[in-house]
């Protein structure tokens, strides 16, 4: 997909609150639409990955109405290898052992469990954090008011979870189940958990990862940023990280915009970032 943005993606960003250049005008003597949005936007794309950036300090991510702590919860720092049973497992089977699984205390307390939903063979994967009470109620991620604009935010690059778009994604969550009163994950539910999003990796094998706030940042970049529990998210934005060898770009989560709707023009050049990935990684494989 092309940088350039058409009315559709205009009006997508106009909703998200994100106003990266001046309305787009005709040339009046060839009709050309000006080249000024997509300068602006790969402008903004560039100056998420240049490095000495004016770093933002931003308190991680928690959905709206969350507790906020103030510390990270430490997560695991080692790779374990996949137990044997997961590793085997097909879509069927791991939704299957998700929705039954008592490997940690969120069991009790659950509606549903959220699996993750959109195209299983999408290119693209979004991860967030947990689910929340709509996505308990529901069993689907993203669904109250951050997910609104998770998908407006998504429409703009042509992603849609419902398949309609131009490009397919596949949304999911560090954990399965909700938290009680929205507190953040605690380091034995995201251990507890991480195994049956690695294998939903290893079976979807997106090309590239979108991950949403401190805790998806550091469940996927566990093993591969030292001390990443430490690092504020915004010092991980505006790089290409790894997780099993998936391109990830860090962003900000959408419950963490819609109370900060200033850093939505920094989510917009997180997303340019990821597209830009895609299409150079695109680029090299034609
Ligand atoms: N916040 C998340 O991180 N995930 C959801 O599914 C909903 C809110």
């Amino acid at each position: 997909m092309s940088l350039e943005l058409d009315e559709r993606q205009r009006a997508m960003l106009q909703e998200m609150g994100v106003r990266v250049w001046s309305p787009a005008p005709l040339s009046a003597r060839t009709g050309e639409l000006s080249p000024e949005p997509a300068r602006q936007v790969k402008a903004a794309a560039a100056e998420a990955a240049a490095p000495g950036k004016p770093v933002v300090s931003e308190r991680p991510a928690a959905p709206v109405g969350k507790t906020v702590q103030q510390t990270a919860a430490p997560v695991p720092t080692t790779a374990q290898p996949l137990p044997a049973d997961i590793a085997a497992m097909d879509w069927d089977a791991l939704r299957q052992a998700v929705a039954s699984c008592q490997a940690c205390g969120l069991c009790e307390s659950r509606k549903n469990t959220v699996f993750g939903t959109g195209d299983t063979q999408a290119r693209w994967l979004v991860v967030g954090e947990a689910p929340g009470e709509n996505e308990d109620l529901q069993g689907e991620p993203f669904v109250g008011t951050a997910g609104q604009l998770l998908d407006n935010m998504l429409k703009a690059v042509g992603l849609r979870r419902d398949g309609t778009g131009e490009q397919g994604v596949y949304i999911a969550n560090v954990l399965k189940c909700r938290p009680p009163a929205n507190r953040n994950p605690q380091p034995d539910e995201v251990a507890q958990c991480e195994p049956y999003l690695r294998r939903q990796v290893e079976l979807q094998q997106p090309q590239i990862i979108l991950a949403l706030g401190r805790f998806a940042a550091q469940s996927l970049l566990q093993t591969t940023v030292p001390d990443v529990a430490r690092i504020p998210l915004g010092k991980l934005r505006g790089q290409v990280h790894s997780y099993q060898g998936v391109p990830v770009v860090v962003s900000y989560h959408p419950a963490y915009l819609l109370r900060t709707p200033q850093d939505k023009a920094k989510a917009w050049a997180d997303l340019c970032l990821a597209l830009d990935v895609m299409q150079r990684g695109e680029a090299a494989s034609a």
